[in-house]
């Protein structure tokens, strides 16, 4: 990616970006020029990644403290910025989790669970969102969908379908944002290794095993790493991305072989 602040002037938020995949996402936005609303809800790693982040982006970073899961929060943040700045222009709904139960047998309770997660909580964020993107007749809403969403891979189902549901919600939601000058797309990521992540666990509990999945099912055997992400993220956001949404960008090493 270039060195140049294609995203200055831009104001964006980044649900989940305390950690993982999140925090790099915010860090090469903050690299393209972006000013960046960080959140999480964990004060600790929150404080941890604004520091380190405002060091390098002096002026840049915002933090946010809070559970962006539901409406009522997701509406308090984005009058907030709106207020502090008077535009949103990149909001990229990060948080998931695919943590559930393997199986057919999942109860109600995690299948509720995960579609909170991965699903409902990127749908409140988008149209809280383009509550004001419309007015503006502006904006680029980029989700962290999964490669678990596009293909049959051995994902726990809720998983799957939770986010298959948001990779439909943003088809279907961009021609309809697209009348306002909006851009929606999806960033659908493979296995993405980084310390404290789900495949750094796989890897200490199963090394063999992990490495053996890793060689014989993704093309350019290796894991993905939170940049090859956020590289995909910020060019998303950008204006040479400007004639691109409805789109899922499937960054995952040539796992997933469906046209
Ligand atoms: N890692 C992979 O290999 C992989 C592969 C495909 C897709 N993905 C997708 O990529 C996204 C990021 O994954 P990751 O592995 O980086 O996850 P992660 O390590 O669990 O990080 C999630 C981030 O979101 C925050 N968060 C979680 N729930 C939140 C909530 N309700 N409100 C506010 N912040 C919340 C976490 O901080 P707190 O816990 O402190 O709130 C953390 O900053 C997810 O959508 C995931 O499904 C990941």
């Amino acid at each position: 990616m270039n060195s140049t602040h294609d995203l200055a002037e831009k104001v964006a938020l980044v649900s989940g970006s305390s950690r993982g995949i999140g925090k790099k996402i915010a860090y090469h936005l903050l690299s393209g020029g972006a000013k960046v609303y960080l959140t999480g809800r964990s004060q600790e790693d929150l404080d941890q990644t604004y520091n380190s982040l405002s060091e390098q982006f002096p002026d840049q970073v915002c933090r946010y403290l809070g559970d962006l899961s539901n409406t009522v929060t997701i509406a308090g943040l984005l009058k907030t910025i709106h207020e502090d700045h008077g535009h949103i222009d990149i909001v990229v709904a990060n948080i998931g989790s695919g943590r559930s139960q393997s199986g057919w047998d999942v109860p109600d309770n995690l299948w509720e669970e995960s579609m909170q997660i991965n699903f409902l909580s990127a749908v409140r964020l988008s149209r809280e969102s383009l509550r004001y993107m419309t007015e503006a007749k502006s904006g680029s809403i980029i989700f962290i969908a999964s490669v678990a969403g596009v293909e049959t891979i051995a994902a726990p189902v809720p998983y799957a379908c939770a986010k298959a549901a948001l990779l439909s919600y943003m088809k279907n939601t961009a021609p309809i944002a697209a009348r306002y000058g909006i851009r929606m797309n999806a960033v659908s990521p493979g296995n993405v290794f980084f310390p404290g992540g789900t495949w750094d666990k796989k890897m200490r509990e199963n090394p063999e095993q992990t490495r053996n999945y890793i060689r014989d099912t993704v093309p350019l055997q290796r894991f993905g790493t939170p940049d090859d992400i956020g590289s995909m993220v910020r060019y998303l956001a950008s204006d040479a991305a400007s004639f691109i949404t409805g789109a899922d960008f499937v960054v995952d090493g040539g796992q997933t072989r469906s046209l």
